[in-house]
């Protein structure tokens, strides 16, 4: 044999080798107690999108935390494991495309639930009421869309708030220059350093910004979009799905729902 074929055949060997190793580390899913399977052993792993305070954030000591983060807590519970969450892009989480490649088991991330999404995601019964509201900084208020002719009005790439605006301004014609920005943070950047003289986003979040940045900015406008939050699962998840809609009902019905909901999103609107 010469020395090409010995080298052909060793790297031929290696490649086995690497595809039998690659096979084992894919297969570290495990199946809890209950009979859910999981994407990790031992935990139940979460795909969000950072930051979207108040549903998930990175407090002070780098760890992620929230009103979303604490619900899915209690389905981590419930299996008996610990939640895990995966930072990754808004697109990946709302396509379907990260639960389907096994990437996380559900997703969490102040996610509304749309008809569209719906073809590619299994949602969990509504958790949370949404509106889109539009914030400007504090001085320079506007109350409608038409007066933002002609300006810069900033928001988050893939989200409902995006989706509403570009048919706002396609329907009514509008002259307004939309910008979108890849994560909230950015788009709040962006109003603080003058890039748009507006930007929209869930109401919740704007809330939770004002919060922590009294005085700065201000919501000047809302639109009743009527949006409600849901978890997600892969589609046909069916186990999955059940043990996060027990949990949400548990926690509902005992009083945490409340509890957690006080802890991070303030009072509770009157029903
Ligand atoms: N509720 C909006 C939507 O579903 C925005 C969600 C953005 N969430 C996030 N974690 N970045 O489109």
């Amino acid at each position: 044999m010469n020395m090409a074929k010995h080298a052909r055949l060793a790297a031929v060997a290696l490649l086995a080798i690497g595809a039998v190793a690659g096979c084992a580390k894919d297969d570290e899913g495990g199946t809890t107690e209950g009979g859910v399977a999981l994407v990790k052993a031992g935990a139940l792993t979460t795909c969000t999108h950072l930051p979207y305070a108040p549903f998930q954030s990175k407090d002070a000591s780098g760890k992620v935390v929230g009103f979303d983060v604490a619900l899915i807590d209690l389905v981590a519970k419930k299996l008996n494991v610990t939640q895990e969450i995966v930072d990754t892009p808004f697109e990946g989480i709302k396509s379907g495309a990260d639960l389907n490649s096994g990437k996380c088991d559900v997703a969490a991330a102040g996610m509304t639930i749309t008809d569209e999404r719906k073809q590619v995601l299994d949602f969990s019964d509504p958790y949370f009421d949404a509106t889109q509201a539009l914030a400007t900084q504090t001085g320079k208020e506007v109350k409608t869309l038409e007066e933002l002719a002609g300006k810069r009005l900033g928001v988050q790439g893939g989200t409902t708030g995006e989706d509403y605006i570009k048919t706002q301004v396609k329907e009514k014609n509008l002259k307004i220059e939309v910008v979108s920005y890849k994560d909230l943070a950015a788009l709040q950047q962006a109003l603080a350093t003058n890039q748009v003289v507006a930007a929209v986003n869930d109401l919740p979040v704007w809330n939770e910004y004002i919060k922590a940045n009294p005085g700065k900015v201000v919501v000047a406008a809302g639109f009743d979009t009527g949006e409600q939050y849901g978890f997600a699962v892969k589609k046909g998840n069916a186990e999955l799905l059940k043990t996060v809609n027990d949990a949400l009902a548990a926690a509902r019905s005992d009083g945490t729902y409340d509890k957690i909901y006080a802890e991070w999103i303030g009072e509770k609107p009157k029903a």
